[in-house]
């Protein structure tokens, strides 16, 4: 089948402001965004970039606007998008390229959250892991899913009307440790969380949940962290 893929192009050593440009591939109704981007690369316009690693939906590199939805073009098929597809890049974050944003800011709001486990308890004895049941291990399960992608934040209501508010995903992954039995910050993230910028940000618009392709129950989540808050574990 022949495709039409539109691109909001941007160089900024050539263009004043973004604009499409359209290219016409020939695809399978079984290839991915990505495969059709690499086409047009490879056979059309070598100057055409964007970014991309596993192929598989595990890097999170290539989160993008297709067909006005944030998705990694690696998971999604022609055949979920049609014959027509519009490609930009994500909103709410600084264009450096085509569909290259600075993910910068992203990870600045990321690292606020202090994203990694944090433990003043000795370490056990006899040098072996510290020790959680299954339904401690269960807690968290669902936050450990996140690769970085990005696609929740950027498509925020309130991200987009504040970009210094965290974000749903830097809030995922203070989730994932604030409820580990293990982790013994839970009362510093949820202090920065209930700052200004924080959790209150979210009006529970669920565009979040809706675009994480890893299916992360976002809003619940965000939810979580917010009676944590209110029931004074701060
Ligand atoms: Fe991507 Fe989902 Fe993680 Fe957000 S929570 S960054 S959408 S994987
Ligand atoms: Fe934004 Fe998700 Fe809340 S889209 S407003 S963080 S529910
Ligand atoms: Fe890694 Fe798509 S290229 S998630």
């Amino acid at each position: 089948m022949l495709v039409t893929v539109k691109i909001l192009r941007y160089n900024p050593e050539k263009d004043a402001q973004p604009s499409y440009q359209t290219f016409q591939v020939e695809a399978e109704e079984t290839d991915r965004v990505l495969d059709l981007l690499e086409k047009i690369k490879g056979e059309q316009d070598g100057s055409l970039s964007f970014r991309r690693s596993c192929g598989h939906g595990i890097c999170g590199s290539d989160a993008m606007r297709i067909n006005g939805m944030n998705r990694l073009a690696c998971k999604t098929l022609v055949r979920d998008v049609g014959d027509q597809i519009t490609v930009e890049p994500l909103l709410g974050l600084p264009k450096i390229k085509d569909l290259i944003v600075d993910m910068k800011p992203f990870f600045d709001h990321y690292r606020r959250v202090m994203p990694y486990f944090i433990s003043d308890l000795p370490v056990p004895e006899d040098g072996r892991e510290r020790l959680q049941s299954p339904e401690e291990r269960l807690r968290f399960d669902d936050t450990t899913k996140c690769i970085l992608c990005a696609c929740c934040t950027t498509s925020c209501p309130s991200f987009w009307a504040n970009d210094q508010y965290y974000g749903p995903a830097a809030i995922v992954n203070a989730h994932r440790f604030i409820f580990d039995s293990r982790d013994t910050a839970t009362a510093e993230r949820l202090q920065i969380l209930a700052e200004e910028m924080g959790v209150w940000r979210c009006r529970t618009a669920f565009n979040c949940t809706e675009a994480c392709p890893r299916e992360i129950q976002i809003t619940k989540a965000i939810a979580e962290v917010k009676q944590a808050i209110l029931s004074g574990k701060v």
